[in-house]
């Protein structure tokens, strides 16, 4: 098994004195995707909240590439490489789709070839942000508006970029470039931790996944085996 680049162990989160995850422990190795799978409300947005420090774990430990950040503020697990694309777009929706490639390197010391190099790689990935770069962000189609966040997050070139549902919402063709993007970045060594509404496809592209139900770990090992596997019948299944 290669190095653990995150690890969640036995953490309970919630909101105020609403208990939502439970002793959750989970693992991200370096350079792999890990999808993160289960019914809406099993609490995945609300790891991935406890994860880039905008909730606090009751209890548990988060260890991100060797550190607890645990009780950590966003902004310094953001500047310790750890990128998250929430669900639903967070854009400076009334500046170009280049100013927000901007904003996304802000506060990084980047030289000019570095930031060009970084916005070249994002036109590679999502062609449609290079022909609409002088638009403005919030004139995007939503599907445009999740590659402009995801491009966003890639410009701080991170180390582990979570992402919250990125294909929610999107026509099937810009579900594909999603996919592509997501192997390509890791194909150049981004690890990634993948909430997905399309479990099948999820899986396709994870190495390992974790099942949750009302805020537990039901199952986790190998995409391919919980692709196969009952949990994850059982986690889709009860209501
Ligand atoms: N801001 C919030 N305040 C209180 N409860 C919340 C909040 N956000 C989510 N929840 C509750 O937490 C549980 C898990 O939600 P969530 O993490 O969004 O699940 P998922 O992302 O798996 O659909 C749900 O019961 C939901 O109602
Ligand atoms: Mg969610």
């Amino acid at each position: 098994m290669a190095d653990k680049l995150l690890s969640v162990e036995t953490v309970d989160v919630g909101y105020g004195h609403v208990g939502v995850i439970e002793n959750l422990s989970l693992a991200v190795p370096k350079g792999a995707v890990v999808a993160l799978v289960g019914r809406n409300g099993a609490g995945k947005s609300t790891l991935l909240r406890a994860v880039s420090g905008l909730l606090t774990p009751s209890k548990g430990r988060i260890v991100f590439d060797g550190r607890d950040i645990g009780r950590a503020k966003p902004h310094a697990i953001v500047d310790a490489g750890l990128l998250h694309v929430a669900e639903g777009r967070r854009l400076f929706r009334s500046q170009t789709v280049d100013d927000n490639l901007e904003l996304g390197a802000y506060g990084t010391s980047l030289s000019k070839a570095d930031f060009a190099g970084r916005v070249e790689r994002v036109h590679e990935l999502f062609p449609i942000l290079k022909e609409k770069r002088h638009d403005l962000a919030g004139a995007l189609s939503g599907g445009q508006q999740q590659m402009l966040a995801i491009a966003q997050a890639m410009m701080r070139d991170p180390k582990l970029l979570m992402l919250d549902e990125p294909s929610l919402g999107l026509s099937p063709l810009l579900v594909d470039q999603v996919f592509a993007a997501i192997l390509s970045l890791r194909g150049s060594g981004t690890t990634i931790l993948l909430v997905e509404q399309l479990v099948e496809r999820a899986l396709e592209i994870a190495d390992a996944a974790y099942v949750m139900q009302n805020g537990r770990v039901i199952a986790n090992g190998p995409a391919a085996e919980i692709a196969k596997s009952e949990a994850l019948k059982t986690a889709y299944m009860a209501v």
